[in-house]
């Protein structure tokens, strides 16, 4: 059986991924790692390793002294935190990718996840059902570390063999864990608010477009990417994804037909000039040709179970 790494684990999605791939695989062959030297409660069934990602000889040592198999590399600095710090989510985005594509390239690793995003497209890209291969002009630091880090994923694929997989996730909805200083989290942070004060302030104007997912369906397709034979991947910069695309008024509008007194009102800051450079809506048609991918969930299924799971005592706790 494969050990897989996780780094950046205690995150949106590393929560989740751990969770499922530990279902999957047993609870011993998937590490958790992430900075925190406490384990993350929801993740506790299994081992757990306090490691900075940017520490590349501690990396290398415990990849190289645990004989892992797999690494996913999820520590990053999202979209709206990275613009505040742009300097270090250069450094963070990627110096990180380096640390585990060079141990690939040394053969210590065999297969490498690591995600991409929208924001590697920009204001100049075709808007909608945005192509797996089009312009590609980020605005964002953060647009710019994945634009970037796509490149050089596909050049260790190209010059060492390093079997390296990717994703350009949309914006991700889930309940386990709150969402990390994305452009995005207003899908998230709606469903909280709805439940605790039965009103919402959202950062982003009523009528802003973009992909989104459900959590399900996003850790569905990262191990259906990571699973499938290599010969079938034939993309190796980063693959589109699609779930569901809808507006701000769009979701508060089918929350109100579950919540009939929720109101949302609308205050725009700087996250809506990052949300304007990116698609509304993304054609996945090379993800569903080579691998199989195909969503499941639609914006009525995905709010019913949101507001269903939604835990409002989660934004006081530490997971
Ligand atoms: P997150 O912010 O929720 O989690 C990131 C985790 O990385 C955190 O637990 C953090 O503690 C950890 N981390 C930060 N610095 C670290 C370091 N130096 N060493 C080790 N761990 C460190 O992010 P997420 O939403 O889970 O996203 C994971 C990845 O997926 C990122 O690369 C992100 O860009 C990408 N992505 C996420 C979304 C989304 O909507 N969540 C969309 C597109 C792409
Ligand atoms: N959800 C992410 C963000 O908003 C997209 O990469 O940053």
């Amino acid at each position: 059986m494969s050990k897989i790494l996780i780094i950046g684990a205690g995150g949106q999605i590393g929560t989740e991924l751990v969770l499922e791939l530990r279902k999957m695989k047993g609870n011993d062959t998937v590490i958790a790692a992430d900075l925190s030297d406490e384990c993350p409660v929801l993740i506790k069934n299994g081992p757990y390793v306090q490691m900075d990602v940017l520490d590349r000889e501690f990396v290398r040592d415990y990849i190289i002294s645990q004989q892992i198999d797999e690494v996913y590399l999820l520590a990053a600095l999202l979209s709206a935190t990275a613009e505040k710090h742009p300097d270090f989510a250069w450094k963070l985005n990627m110096e990180g990718l380096f640390s585990v594509l060079d141990l690939a390239k040394e053969k210590h690793i065999k297969k490498i996840f690591w995600p991409s995003s929208i924001a590697v497209f920009g204001a100049t890209t075709p808007k909608v059902n945005t192509p797996q291969k089009t312009v590609m002009e980020p605005s964002t630091v953060y647009g710019i570390s994945k634009q970037s880090g796509e490149g050089w994923c596909s050049y260790y694929f190209d010059n060492y063999g390093v079997d390296v997989r990717s994703i350009r996730y949309p914006g991700l909805i889930s309940y386990k864990s709150l969402p990390g200083g994305g452009t995005t989290d207003y899908s998230v942070d709606i469903f909280y608010q709805a439940k605790l004060k039965s009103q919402y302030s959202c950062f982003l104007k009523e009528d802003t477009l973009l992909p989104m997912m459900f959590m399900e369906d996003a850790i569905r397709a990262t191990i259906e990417l990571m699973e499938a034979p290599s010969e079938k991947v034939k993309v190796r910069t980063s693959y589109n994804l699609a779930g569901i695309s809808f507006t701000p008024a769009q979701i508060a509008q089918k929350i109100k037909l579950h919540l009939p007194d929720f109101e949302m009102s609308y205050t725009p800051d700087f996250r809506q000039k990052i949300a304007d450079t990116w698609p509304g809506s993304i054609d996945d048609s090379q993800a569903t040709k080579d691998w199989g991918w195909k969503e499941r969930y639609t914006l009525e299924s995905l709010v019913e179970v949101m507001l269903e799971n939604v835990d409002v005592s989660l934004l006081d706790k530490d997971v």
